[in-house]
């Protein structure tokens, strides 16, 4: 077994680096703007030119970033009815907004490979409910089953929204995940592929939702519309000049973020396809030792797979047992896949949007992440592979 010297291999680090807070404090210095303003713009623009995608809305979480999804869609009168189906295998801020929106969620299971949403359950549900949505989430950053999810898409025609908050930098078929979806989102919380500390990114091409977003996101007024979107509000709501700036269009949120957290997220854009690359390695070192070991994990064969941990699933929950104690050992962080399913969390309605999860139970009962983060290296990723292949 080879032999690193680090003392713990956590499943998330830093990312912001010394460079990206010395540029903040010569930023700060200049006394500028904090709160939202030119650079929010500035960093929404670049991350749409790097997607790309013609629009991207900043806000304080990927899980803000979930809610703003649903909201502006159930806005948008874009759905004929409420019905959603939504991944066993999940984040809960993935799904939570179907809860909280009055949706009526349909649990899918998922896939063996991608841990995604399954297609053939997918359409067996579409064809049961007539579902006008679906969200789909590529689980740690590996992509859904996304041929099968567009001929799904094209022949029911739903909407998709693309959770992509563990997925930045993934690709399918050569091109980046999270332009998909009718509507994608991004996590840039701390240890994820890029950081604003906390903060994440909502992404359409659709021009309708886009205004939706910026109402909803600050209090549902219409000031950070484009001013003649504002003016054609103002004039159908029949404003009055004096209180047009404090006419509120939506029932809205606060879920902005600042000038502060864009600041260092232009920085993080400035290095994110060096930290992409490394994970990929990374990814790709895990997959292939696991597959010749002929232990089952996570995979995409379509895919260039930049994840944020590495999935792995157990013979059984007792060998999982035996792995995380291995891992503890060896001071090798570990935890569940997600929700696991997200039917046996506590939170989860016991009525209605229930399916037997063959799958999602599987990753329940024997999921487990293992670390993959840009201050690991090869050798790293070697140590821990060799730590969990060698448990019985
Ligand atoms: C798939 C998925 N969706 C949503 C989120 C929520 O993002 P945040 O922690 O920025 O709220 C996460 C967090 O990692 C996630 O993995």
């Amino acid at each position: 077994m080879k032999s690193t010297m680090k003392e713990k291999y956590l499943l998330a680090d830093e990312t912001i680096s010394k460079q990206n807070i010395d540029e903040l404090i010569a930023w700060l210095k200049t006394g500028p703007w904090l709160t939202q303003g030119a650079l929010v713009r500035e960093f929404e623009r670049r991350w749409g030119e790097w997607l790309p995608v013609k629009h991207s809305v900043f806000v304080n979480s990927g899980s803000s970033a979930n809610l703003l999804m649903y909201d502006s869609v159930r806005l948008s009168g874009k759905i004929k009815n409420k019905k959603v189906i939504v991944p066993a295998v999940c984040w809960p801020t993935s799904v939570a907004p179907a809860i909280q929106l009055g949706f009526e969620p349909i649990v899918c299971d998922a896939d063996p490979d991608t841990l995604a949403l399954d297609p053939e359950e997918l359409e067996r549900l579409l064809r049961q409910t007539g579902a006008a949505a679906v969200v789909m989430v590529h689980i740690l950053g590996v992509p859904a089953n996304l041929d099968a999810i567009l001929k799904l898409k094209k022949k029911f025609g739903f909407i998709l929204m693309e959770d992509s908050c563990a997925a930045t930098g993934s690709e399918y078929d050569s091109r980046r995940v999270g332009t998909f979806g009718d509507i994608s989102t991004f996590s840039f919380f701390y240890g994820h592929h890029l950081s604003t500390i906390e903060g994440g990114m909502v992404c359409t091409v659709d021009d309708e939702l886009h205004d939706i977003l910026l109402q909803i996101r600050s209090h549902g007024w219409a000031k950070d519309l484009p001013p003649d979107t504002e003016a054609g509000q103002a004039n159908a709501h029949h404003a009055m000049e004096f209180n047009r700036p404090f006419t509120f269009y939506y029932p809205g949120y606060n879920v902005r973020s600042a000038d502060l957290n864009a600041r260092i997220g232009l920085s993080q854009l400035a290095g994110v396809d060096t930290v992409i690359r490394r994970r990929i390695e990374n990814h790709a070192i895990y997959q292939s030792r696991f597959q010749d070991a002929g232990f089952d994990c996570q995979k995409n064969p379509k895919a260039s797979i930049c994840s944020i941990a590495f999935a792995g699933l157990a013979k059984n929950s007792a060998h999982r047992d035996r792995i995380a104690v291995a891992l503890r050992d060896k001071h090798i962080e570990t935890r569940p896949i997600g929700v696991g399913n997200l039917v046996r969390q506590p939170f989860w309605p016991k009525t209605g949007g229930r399916v037997e999860g063959k799958v999602a139970d599987r990753v329940y009962e024997t999921g487990f992440q293992l670390p993959n983060h840009p201050k690991l290296s090869p050798d790293d990723i070697h140590y821990i592979c060799d730590t969990v292949l060698e448990v019985e």
